[in-house]
């Protein structure tokens, strides 16, 4: 079995044509990804001559390690992934440009926000806010994700970005698109496998920043990705965006219930709606027979529900998408359209934009 850091260290001798430096210390072969003996990497290299050149170069050093899919894309490096000394001027400069022209925060901007909450994690809040956002695009919407987990950002990975944002000499940041989502996270801005070490107030003002100086364009939908319990990022979003609704995550299992009514209560007091509860890891369904085993047990959500007087949205089973590596929209966490798991998202998404926009007009 190949590991990422092997292919770290085989690539290491790899050259940057132009200044002789190891790509790999350049931080110029990125998003690596590998699975048994498949490797999938981008190279941020703009000089289409040499490209062949390292493409082959790679090849030959993934294949001696055992590597036998392959898949390299040459990528030009846009500006947030360049170490430029006037990136903090230029983000200062737009958060003063954003504070003047910003609307998506004022409340008639239109944007029916959505926090996606749980009380604990690794109940798959992210996993459904990207598949809901992905659903909701799917209908036509025009829709914007943040990934409000500073310290845990996933969405990135999880939906298949490899490139990063432009920021434009004014200091606007240009979001990520995929799939028809706009999406921000703070792991765009962190390189590789670095741990984010800042303190409460610094977060509160990153996340204002994501607000402020991104160009969301028109929205009708901005669904946030929440850190996993009740802690002060999730205090900052709903004090920061009281029109806010909300979607809570749990899995079937009663006492996964009960913690998750926590973040309900929290929804409540700081009142925010709270437009249903997501089972997520309902059942497994069987791929010869169809039958529904209830692995983590049953109830959980429609109990959740009752409790917090809404509706259970929606019961998604525990599949992780069949996606393919060598796929051009590979992404490990979305499920195609046209799946099981996808219509269930799609069945919620016209729940939820029934929902917002009977309420909103
Ligand atoms: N329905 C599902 N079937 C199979 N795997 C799933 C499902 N939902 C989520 N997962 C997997 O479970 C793990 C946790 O999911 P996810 O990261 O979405 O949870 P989270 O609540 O956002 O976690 P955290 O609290 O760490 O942010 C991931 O590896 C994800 O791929
Ligand atoms: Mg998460």
């Amino acid at each position: 079995m190949i590991s990422r850091e092997q292919v770290q260290e085989i690539l290491q001798p790899i050259q940057d044509p132009e200044t002789g430096e190891s790509l790999i210390a350049l931080q110029r072969i990125r998003d690596i990804v590998v699975k048994d003996s498949t490797v999938r990497l981008s190279v941020t290299y703009s000089n289409e001559e040499d490209r062949a050149q390292l493409d082959g170069q790679i090849r030959e050093l993934l294949q001696a390690i055992g590597a036998q899919d392959i898949h390299i894309r040459m990528r030009p490096l846009v500006n947030t992934e360049q170490e430029d000394p006037n990136d903090d001027e230029k983000l200062t400069k737009g958060h003063a440009a954003g504070m003047q022209n910003n609307t998506l925060l004022s409340e008639n901007s239109g944007v029916h926000f959505i926090a996606i909450a749980s009380g604990k994690g690794g109940v798959g809040k992210s996993t459904v806010t990207v598949n809901l956002a992905t659903a909701l695009a799917r209908q036509g919407k025009k829709v914007g994700l943040i990934d409000a987990d500073i310290y845990g950002f996933s969405v990135p990975d999880m939906m298949g970005i490899e490139e990063g944002p432009n920021v434009t000499d004014e200091g606007v940041i240009i979001p990520v698109e995929r799939f028809g989502v706009k999406v921000m996270s703070m792991g765009f801005f962190i390189r590789e496998n670095s741990p984010v070490v800042w303190r409460g107030p610094m977060l509160g003002k990153m996340l204002r920043q994501f607000f402020e100086d991104v160009a969301w364009g028109d929205l009708d939908y901005m669904l946030l990705d929440l850190p996993p319990g009740t802690g002060d990022v999730a205090l900052d979003v709903h004090q920061m965006i009281p029109q806010s609704r909300e979607i809570i995550v749990t899995t079937p299992h009663a006492t996964a219930a009960f913690v998750a009514a926590r973040a309900g209560a929290m929804a409540i007091q700081t009142d925010h709606e709270i437009l249903g509860v997501v089972e997520n890891m309902s059942y497994y369904s069987c791929s010869h027979c169809g039958e529904k085993d209830y692995v983590f047990g049953r109830g959980g959500g429609g109990m959740l529900a009752e409790t917090l007087h809404t509706e259970l949205l929606g019961q998604l089973p525990l599949r992780a998408p069949d996606n393919l590596m060598a796929d051009p929209d590979f992404s490990p966490s979305v499920y195609k359209s046209g799946t099981e798991s996808a219509n269930i998202y799609d069945e919620i998404a016209v729940r939820i934009a029934s929902k917002c926009e009977r309420t909103a007009s």
